[in-house]
């Protein structure tokens, strides 16, 4: 089994790569499984033109780094994203990965009208990892959603998030009294045996 780690943050160890350390610790610990991670940080990625070419072709026509973190998007049966809270949103740098995922919902959409399914014969599942600083009510409802859609674009099964709220400074989250804890249980039930 494939997990696909990626790590929204523009922050180099900070909360959220600290939440998506600890999961994939939880997995490790629960299955043979092959990690692959990817730091959107270092990607050389551009946002999404809305040229309309993955329409017509089911590829993005952008030659960066997308073009390597496609087939693991398309390989990988569990998938985990995380992302600090911007302005009640993911982070942009975040977006704009999330934005490029566009082309592999046109591949499947394409596939689809021309008769041709995509869908993996093995359940793929995605979960969602979260910090933000404040307090509000509904401080996650946008990244979730943002989520959701994303994992739904690339034929993912929405399993569930972790998000925690008044978590700031670098570190902070070493601090919360079961946030790391929580995550690296999830990442082990995420991968568990008849999952
Ligand atoms: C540009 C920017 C925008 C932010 N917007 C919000 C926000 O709208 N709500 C919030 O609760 N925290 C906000 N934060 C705080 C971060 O979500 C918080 O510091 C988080 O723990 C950072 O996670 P990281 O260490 O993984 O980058 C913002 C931080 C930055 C730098």
């Amino acid at each position: 089994m494939l997990l696909l780690a990626i790590y929204g943050s523009p922050r180099k160890n900070g909360n959220t790569d600290l939440m998506t350390d600890s999961f994939i610790e939880g997995a490790l610990s629960a299955a043979e499984i092959d990690l692959e991670r990817i730091y959107i940080r270092d990607l050389q990625i551009s946002g999404c033109l809305g040229c309309g070419y993955c329409d017509k072709h089911g590829v993005c026509v952008q030659q960066d780094h997308m073009q390597k973190v496609y087939p693991l998007l398309e390989k990988a049966e569990r998938i985990v994203i995380a992302s600090p809270i911007y302005f009640y949103g993911i982070s942009g740098q975040a977006k704009l990965f999330v934005d490029r995922s566009q082309a592999l919902f046109m591949r499947k959409q394409k596939n689809s009208s021309e008769g041709r399914s995509i869908s993996s014969p093995v359940a793929r599942k995605g979960f969602f990892l979260c910090a933000g600083a404040t307090r509000g009510k509904r401080l996650f409802d946008c990244p979730v959603l943002t989520a959701k859609y994303f994992f739904d674009a690339i034929d993912v099964a929405y399993e569930g998030e972790l998000c925690f709220r008044e978590i700031d400074e670098k570190g902070a989250v070493l601090h919360h009294p079961s946030a790391l804890e929580d995550c690296r249980r999830k990442g082990a039930a995420f991968v568990g045996v008849g999952r």
